[in-house]
């Protein structure tokens, strides 16, 4: 069968909207995990480093991406971390094993550094406390540490290590994935309820300001998924402000169309958790809302058999190193398209993680580069801003291990104060291309600004140090805006940014 060009077509309405974007939806994660801390964000000796061991290449391009929250210390090395471990003089640090991904950690980059990065890239805290080998006594003193201004132990103990002003971190997970029996501390639901239900009421007592992310499912695959929830949330209502979602996906059958459906099971995995958090509502009686924090999400599986062979309790091991292809950029994109069309619910979102780790950005001694995955979060990032539109997408579908799945994925922004509109879209279709109509006789005077399109012709293709733009985006030239029309079209497996402009 040769070629052909398949139609699609969106309709929007401009009045007819999800929900303002919440930036913290472009978030994204560095954990005590591998590379990303050492020999990432921080490398004292490089030549990339600034006077304080910062990769000032690496920041560079996160602020690129312009990334509005990173969680951080992990994951699972939370669970077995002890925070005063990490603050005061680096020589007095001690060395820790991390049993959680087997190293050794040397404390050497600790809070005081991080919080110091967060300013040279531009972003907020996410803090996550120790609920697997610690409880409510630590998080307590770990957020008057933070957040008190002084004239009491921990907080003079902050003072004397350099910072006179309190970091005043706002948005705290308690714990992390403790549904996993992979996890240190591991927790029925019931315990973890208990437990977030007190971490949260104690932490809130000293700072009555701040948020809470109570964890849901390590993944929609556990066996305990939607019992762990409904229980969690029974527990800990009063003090949660956002349930947590985690979920990675892989290709290991090399079955591509497959792999791209993964955006439907996301789908239903978000509106699953948004009924259970509805439905906890309703027994509670309650008027208060519980939203959606999807704090870790990516493609995860290409260094899975090479991480087995890794050696033991070292510092900063070559660990999680996915390098990431064409079409891992496509389900990211697709994934991202997923969320935006939550936006009323799904505030808080983190590509899982940002340099080294399963990450869009990669760094050597010699250089640091953009994976793949790089170009759909921070197009994302860096256009998806203003308010989601309720976009209906009129496409063929195919089947798919998740049932159909749509061959066009799309969610369009309007961006009332810029007077820009955005259109994000995947092309799933392996060979055809689409011809995309939009009817958008409401924004009149609007001009098309570009059309930006990432693809190639080899789904396997990945970016290297040595060859960094293989995977690029470029421009397209077949978009018009012609009689309250936009025509283009969305050549076979492409990611594509379509920018409207009145200026
Ligand atoms: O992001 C890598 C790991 O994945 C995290 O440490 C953990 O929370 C999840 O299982």
């Amino acid at each position: 069968m040769g070629k052909t060009v398949k139609k699609a077509q969106i309709f929007v309405d401009k009045n007819i909207t999800i929900s303002d974007v919440d930036r913290r939806i472009y978030g994204s994660f560095i954990e005590h995990l591998g590379r990303a801390v050492y020999e990432g964000i921080y490398q004292p000796g490089s030549k990339f480093a600034d006077e304080n061991g910062l990769r000032k290449d690496v920041i560079k391009l996160i602020n690129e991406i312009d990334v509005p929250v990173v969680r951080y210390p992990g994951g699972n090395f939370v669970s077995g971390f002890h925070w005063e471990d990490s603050v005061g003089p680096v020589e007095k640090r001690p060395h820790r094993i991390d049993p959680a991904w087997q190293t050794i950690e040397t404390n050497e980059f600790g809070l005081h550094e991080f919080m110091n990065w967060t300013k040279k890239v531009n972003t907020t805290p996410m803090m996550a406390v120790n609920l697997g080998t610690r409880g409510i006594e630590d998080a307590k003193n770990l957020i008057e540490y933070c957040n008190v201004p002084g004239g009491s132990y921990y907080s003079d103990m902050r003072i004397k290590n350099g910072a006179k002003d309190p970091f005043n971190i706002k948005l705290w997970c308690l714990g992390n994935e403790m549904d996993g029996p992979w996890q240190m501390g591991h927790k029925t639901a019931e315990e973890y309820g208990r437990l977030a239900a007190e971490a949260g009421r104690i932490m809130k007592f000293v700072d009555k300001d701040i948020e809470c992310v109570a964890c849901g499912s390590a993944t929609s695959n556990m066996p305990t998924f939607g019992t762990w929830e409904a229980t969690v949330l029974n527990e800990s209502y009063d003090v949660t402000d956002y349930l947590s979602l985690h979920m990675y996906y892989g290709n290991r059958d090399n079955n591509t169309k497959d792999f791209l459906a993964n955006s439907v099971d996301m789908d239903n995995f978000i509106k699953s958790v948004v009924s259970i958090c509805d439905y906890v509502k309703a027994v509670k009686r309650s008027n208060k809302k519980i939203n959606l924090s999807f704090d870790e999400w990516n493609v995860w599986y290409h260094s899975n058999e090479q991480d087995k062979k890794l050696e033991k309790w070292v510092t900063a091991p070559h660990q999680l190193e996915d390098v990431y292809n064409f079409e891992d950029a496509l389900l990211v994109g697709s994934m991202m398209i997923t969320l935006l069309r939550h936006a009323d619910r799904v505030k808080i979102a983190c590509l899982a993680q940002l340099v080294n780790v399963i990450a869009p950005i990669m760094t050597s001694d010699t250089g640091a580069w953009k994976q793949t995955i790089f170009y759909p979060y921070m197009q994302a990032s860096k256009y998806g801003n203003g308010t989601v539109l309720n976009t209906v997408v009129d496409t063929p579908v195919y089947e798919s291990k998740h049932g159909d799945a749509p061959y066009i994925d799309a969610v369009v922004i309007k961006n009332e104060e810029k007077e820009e509109l955005t259109i994000f879209a995947v092309n799933k279709d392996l060979e055809n291309d689409f011809e995309l109509t939009t009817d958008l006789r409401q924004f009149e005077g609007y001009k098309v600004v570009e059309h930006s399109i990432l693809h190639h012709d080899d789904v396997k293709a990945v970016n290297t140090e040595a060859n960094p733009d293989n995977v690029a985006p470029v421009q397209g030239t077949n978009t018009k805006f012609e009689n309250g029309t936009l025509t283009t079209i969305l050549p076979n497996k492409s990611w594509n940014v379509i920018r409207l402009a009145k200026n």
